[in-house]
């Protein structure tokens, strides 16, 4: 079985969730506490064992180009001031995570379409995708979950957690039977199914592991819903041909797609930040009195 190296993070959707943040910003670069979204993926893959991770833009490149490249100027001045040694190692540490590459979305037609982008960077190996606007933070890296399982069963492998009645109109539908240890077997699937139309309510949420055939498929998927090509219609066709694990993944996801997400990432990250927590918690404890 081939190994698990290469990751794709999609981060060329137009994130008209978040406006006007994202007018001329990726959503990716949008902020939990001091590091982008982007920074949390991209260490949640090089903990998971991925050596090379491509980046899919479309505008706002230079930002993301320039996060995970050296900064000469500022990591000289921050040389330059003992007191700021240990600022530096974490500034530096960023552009030696893994190698990080970088492809246009010419066009923003969907996720599948961003996918398929990747395709000669892929070539013929397995490979993660982790979703550009899901930060995952658990102890056990979710990439890595899957990856254990993509080991194990020899399958594609979708992240899925369980959601609300309401959310799943929103999200995917995964027909699911239970294996063992947080692992199920997916046999269908729905895009954003209207009422009756679900299969349970699991839903893939930010990460999957892909065998390489799915980029013949994605070039067969028509535009599904919104007219975008959808990666959840490949994976269905995927699901229903040679059948894939659906894993529960531990760890909380924050969708840094919406405002409401991004404020959530924001107050439960600050609360528990080595820096920040303390004075934090007493001036959240303070607002709470007043609302
Ligand atoms: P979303 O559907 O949440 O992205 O895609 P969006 O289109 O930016 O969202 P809204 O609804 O307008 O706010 C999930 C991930 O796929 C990427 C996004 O950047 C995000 O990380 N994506 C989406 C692409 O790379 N290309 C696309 O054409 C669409």
């Amino acid at each position: 079985m081939k190994k698990i190296r290469k990751a794709v993070i999609p981060a060329a959707g137009l994130g008209t969730r978040v406006l006007p943040a994202t007018k001329a910003m990726p959503k990716e670069m949008l902020t939990i506490v001091d590091k982008p979204a982007i920074q949390y993926i991209v260490e949640e893959a090089a903990a998971s064992g991925i050596e090379d991770v491509l980046i899919i833009t479309n505008r706002g490149k230079g930002l993301l180009e320039d996060h995970f490249d050296r900064a000469p100027e500022l990591e000289e001045r921050l040389a330059a001031d003992p007191g700021k040694a240990a600022v530096l190692e974490e500034v530096r540490n960023i552009s030696r995570l893994c190698n990080v590459w970088y492809v246009r979305q010419k066009e923003t037609k969907g996720l599948g379409h961003a996918v398929n982008c990747a395709r000669s960077f892929v070539g013929g190996e397995p490979f993660a995708v982790l979703y550009g606007d899901d930060v995952i933070i658990g102890e056990d890296p979710a990439c890595a979950q899957l990856i254990r399982a993509y080991e194990k069963y020899g399958l594609g492998v979708a992240g899925v957690k369980e959601v609300s009645a309401e959310a799943i109109r929103k999200y995917s539908s995964l027909k699911v039977q239970p294996l063992e240890g947080g692992c199920m077997r997916c046999t269908d699937m729905v895009e954003k199914p209207g009422p009756g139309e679900e299969f349970s309510l699991y839903s893939i949420l930010g990460r999957c592991i892909l065998p390489p055939e799915i980029f013949d498929i994605l070039d067969s998927t028509p535009p599904g819903f919104g007219g975008e090509i959808q990666l959840t219609d490949a994976m269905k066709a995927l699901a229903r041909e040679k059948g894939m694990i659906a894993v529960d993944f531990t760890g909380k996801r924050y969708d840094m797609g919406s405002k409401l997400g991004v404020m959530q990432a924001n107050v439960e990250v600050a609360l528990g930040h080595p820096e920040i927590g303390g004075a934090f918690r007493e001036y959240l404890r303070g607002l709470a009195g007043s609302i």
